[in-house]
């Protein structure tokens, strides 16, 4: 097992009812900023619910934060901030509202010129103000993680800090209730693909995070499928397992002392950056390539996920490597998740677009071994075209 620091100071607050707990968590003195996205939450109650939650509070919005936000959108929240001394951001949605407002946060009290640099220069942060989240959509982790993605004119750039990780998230299952099978297939898909990037690497004996990875795979594989079905649809007891596993798939426990992929991601991140495609339909695309074409470096991995996870266990090596690809591509097909290029509509000539955009973005030796060049990234894309 590698060395490793692991702090998540996130207080999970978990199940039915729980915003109600919002009022016990921020100081009453609290100026708050209410974050959130296009409006989901007004449909479904959620924000009612929050408003209900803290009548004691002064409280202030700002919504229309977009799927993958935007630089553009998130920046206007800081002459809100400012005119009202905001003191306390609270994130009510998915991924893209909590990363939305981390980088709010940041840049609220960001003592450089321009806060796009956190991103396009990777400039340390010193401060941020406190976040408190509500989740509404199980899949990136970003209510327990200190990581948040941006784009602005088609790059979408990543930044992470500790300074930016909620202090609070509440987790509700039934506020994912009213999510359609789209985002519950996304959601699904990212959280089985961020244990991924996190596990299918080398052995380094870190046994408790194999097994900790391993049992997340398949609740995945068994609860995600569920959430689809009409019968089960307003099941409380699977978005409760699709939930937490989500969340323990990026809050740092399974990634600590052991190596990390991430190649799927930064490629992912340059399809949607480029394309707009939904995130997690970046990742079931390219994931597959990526085991394909690193069938060697990721061997002894894939031998194990294959036996722990797909019960393969008998009869020669590369069969079993096959069947656990294969395996792994039926689960995303039963979560009606594209698994080709060719099935979001791109070819040849976009893969030519794609690696200088990773160039750009300094995306030149990625996976855990670092050597996934541009050269090898064009490989991953023709194998997934
Ligand atoms: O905007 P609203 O109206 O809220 O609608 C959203 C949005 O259209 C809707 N939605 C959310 N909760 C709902 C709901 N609709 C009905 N009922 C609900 N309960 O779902 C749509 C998608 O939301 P979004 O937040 O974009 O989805 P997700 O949670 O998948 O977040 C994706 C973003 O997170 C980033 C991605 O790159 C992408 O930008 N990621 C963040 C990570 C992190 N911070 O650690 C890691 C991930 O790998 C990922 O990169
Ligand atoms: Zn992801």
């Amino acid at each position: 097992m590698l060395n490793f620091t692991f702090h998540n100071s996130t207080k999970i607050i978990f199940g039915k009812g729980q915003i109600k707990a919002l009022s016990a968590e921020i100081p009453k003195d609290a100026k708050i900023l209410i974050t959130y996205g296009g409006g989901s939450i007004k449909k479904n109650g959620i924000y009612q619910q929050v408003i209900a939650a803290l009548t004691e509070h002064e409280i202030f919005e700002f919504s229309g934060i977009e799927p993958n936000p935007k630089y553009d959108t998130l920046i206007k929240a800081l002459d809100i901030i400012r005119e009202h001394n905001i003191d306390y951001l609270l994130a009510v949605g998915g991924g893209s509202v909590i990363d939305g407002t981390k980088f709010i946060a940041a840049a609220a009290l960001y003592q450089g010129n321009d806060p796009w640099d956190i991103l396009a220069k990777r400039q340390a942060i010193t401060e941020a103000l406190p976040i408190g989240a509500v989740l509404t959509l199980p899949a990136t982790g970003s209510e327990s993680n200190g990581g948040s993605v941006v784009t602005r004119d088609g790059n979408k750039l990543a930044f992470g800090n500790p300074l930016v990780r909620p202090l609070f998230a509440v987790l509700d299952p039934a506020a994912s209730l009213s999510l359609s099978d789209r985002q519950v297939s996304n959601g699904v898909v990212d959280a089985f693909v961020h244990t991924m990037e996190q596990y299918l690497t080398y052995p380094v004996n870190g046994n408790v995070q194999d097994r900790f990875a391993e049992g997340l795979l398949l609740t995945l594989i068994e609860e995600g499928p569920k959430a689809l079905l009409p019968e089960l649809k307003e099941d409380l007891t699977v978005r409760a397992n699709i939930m937490w596993s989500a969340s323990l798939a990026l809050n740092g426990l399974i990634g600590a002392g052991v190596p990390q992929d991430w190649a799927t991601h930064m490629i992912g991140h340059e399809l949607t950056g480029g394309y707009g495609i939904d995130h997690a339909r970046t990742l079931s695309i390219v994931l597959l390539a990526v085991m394909k074409f690193c069938r060697e470096d990721k061997r002894d991995k894939l031998l194990q996920y294959a036996e722990r996870v797909w019960q393969l266990k008998d009869g020669d090596e590369e069969n079993r490597i096959d069947k656990a690809i294969q395996l792994t591509e039926d689960f995303f097909l039963k979560m009606n998740m594209p698994i080709r290029l060719s099935d979001v509509q791109l070819d040849e000539s976009d893969i030519n677009k794609i690696i200088p955009q990773l160039e750009k973005h300094g995306m030149t030796k990625l996976g855990e071994h670092r050597n996934i060049t541009p050269e090898a990234s064009r490989k991953i894309l023709e194998i997934a075209l």
